[in-house]
């Protein structure tokens, strides 16, 4: 979509037509810079966190791309976009760590700007620590109003100071801006934003806002425009997929939507994620069941296998629950591939508990999990629970959980080896430039010999040799 804009006339007060007007706006001022500097001006976004924030990275680099700036590397670049995430202290370091380093650089560039956005800049405390000590950056937005990104660099270009603009939550989805994805086959579509469970560890709620779903058409024809433009497989976006719908003001199940979905002609591979245990349906594991498009793959995070932590975690399953969630899963899509997100050294976890994890983990089996050391987020329910776990006590359950994570991993990868598998080839490989990099229906990677001119197509390869979580192969002729 791209309205006639004229600069002359008024600002449009709807969206995505007010947006559209700014883009052209900020056109004129980076036409205008890049003729003064006798070379085209560039922008790096780098993305820190999950899909989401991929996803929102995407329609960072369209917006960027419209209004005139040439991609290119971040040492590089006149304009670099940090894409934010705080789920774990750590995240934050990283980011103070990197905007250190591009102080400097901005000294002696006198066209350089700096914008920091996502989840991270929802924090009011990050947003204070920027203003006082962290001058130099020059604009400053959140997750709410990322698809403002063209008047806010145009507030920048007329103010010439720190442009600030956060907001605390928001009820508005605006469609249609621009975006540039990384892959012309593959791409993230949001069905949903925000998050209302409220685990007591995580900071996700009050960084993304409260749950909201987009409506089913809107969803629909964003995949059917990717199709048309080459896209045969898709990853649906949102923190509880399984949640889908139920605050729309006629609500969709998840499962419905699926079923709208695959009807779509040229998509070959549905994917999505994440899927909280306690909304996972009956009737999803039925369309599963029955789908050619949907991955035989689920992402479903258990965080832990003690029914004590996951209450005091606010998780609303036990222990009982989730395997008998896996149980029924296994039963109506066998074979299919199971992954996992854990937490180790939630507030209170006693060695009993962590036993209960691996319990679990033996139990199910899954093709891999993401292992977490347990970070303390302010203003999040768990950072004020006593009984916090001493460091040390919790780096030798991670070491333990990982030992037993990794060993299982490679014995559930290994199951495949010898069999011929459907793979989507995404990249030449970055070990051996003779061999294609493909991915399999249960995420999995593939490496086979083959030429670039495969990438984007799809090809069935014997999977040759497990190499513990990922395989050698060659496609069959
Ligand atoms: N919405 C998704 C997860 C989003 S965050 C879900 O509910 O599954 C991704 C993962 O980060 C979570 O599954 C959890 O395992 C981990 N995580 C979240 N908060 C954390 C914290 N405070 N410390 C450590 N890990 C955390
Ligand atoms: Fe965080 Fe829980 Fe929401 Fe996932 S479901 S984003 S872990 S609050
Ligand atoms: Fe991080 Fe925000 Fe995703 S906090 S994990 S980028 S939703």
């Amino acid at each position: 979509m791209n309205p006639d804009i004229s600069l002359s006339s008024e600002i449009p007060e709807t969206e995505p037509q007010r947006q559209y007007y700014y883009i052209e706006k900020a056109k004129q001022y980076v036409t205008e810079k890049a003729r003064e500097i006798a070379r085209p001006l560039t922008f790096c976004v780098t993305t820190f966190g999950c899909q989401m924030n991929a996803r929102d990275s995407e329609k960072l680099r369209g917006i960027l791309e419209r209004i005139g700036y040439e991609e290119a590397a971040e040492d590089e670049a006149d304009f670099v976009i940090y894409n934010t995430c705080t789920v774990r202290e750590n995240a934050n370091t990283r980011v103070y760590g990197r905007l250190g380093q591009l102080k400097p650089r901005k000294s002696r560039n006198p066209h350089m700007m700096i914008g920091l956005c996502g989840c991270m800049m929802q924090e009011p405390e990050v947003v204070e620590k920027l203003k006082k000590s962290y001058r130099f950056v020059d604009l400053v937005f959140g997750t709410h109003n990322i698809y403002k990104f063209a008047e806010l660099i145009v507030s920048r270009f007329e103010s010439g100071g720190m442009v600030i603009d956060i907001w605390k939550d928001t009820d508005k989805i605006v469609e249609d801006l621009p975006n540039e994805r990384k892959y012309s086959f593959k791409s993230g579509v949001n069905i949903m934003f925000g998050c209302n469970n409220f685990c007591s560890y995580c900071i996700v709620p009050y960084v993304r806002g409260r749950e909201r779903s987009r409506a089913p058409e809107a969803i629909i024809r964003e995949i059917e425009h990717l199709v048309e433009d080459g896209v045969t497989e898709v990853m649906l976006l949102g923190q509880n997929v399984n949640s889908y719908g139920k605050t729309l003001d006629t609500p969709v199940t998840f499962a419905a939507l699926l079923k709208e979905i695959e009807k779509i002609e040229g998509l070959e591979r549905i994917r999505f994620m994440t899927s909280h245990p306690k909304d996972l349906s009956d009737e999803l594991i039925e369309v599963m069941g029955s789908s050619h498009k949907i991955c035989r793959h689920l992402h479903l995070p258990v965080q832990s296998g003690s029914t004590d932590i996951l209450k005091k975690m606010n998780r609303h399953y036990t222990k009982e629950q989730y395997l008998e969630l896996v149980r029924k899963i296994r039963e109506a899509v066998p074979g299919i591939s199971l992954t996992t997100d854990i937490i180790v050294g939630f507030p209170g976890e006693t060695e009993e508990d962590f036993q209960e994890t691996l319990d679990v983990v033996r139990r199910v089996r899954y093709d891999s999990a993401f292992t977490f050391i347990y970070s303390k987020r302010t203003g999040t329910p768990a950072a004020v629970m006593e009984e916090q776990v001493p460091g040390e006590v919790v780096k030798d359950r991670f070491d333990r959980l990982l030992g037993e994570v990794q060993s299982i991993a490679r014995e559930v990868c290994s199951v495949h080896e010898g069999s011929v598998q459907r793979a989507l080839v995404e990249s030449v490989s970055d070990h051996d430039s003779t061999l294609v990099t493909g991915r399999l229906g249960n995420n999995l990677l593939v490496h086979f010999p083959g030429s670039p001119d495969l990438i984007g197509t799809y090809a069935d390869v014997e999977l040759t040799e497990c190499k513990g979580f990922y395989y050698i192969g060659k496609a069959c002729r």
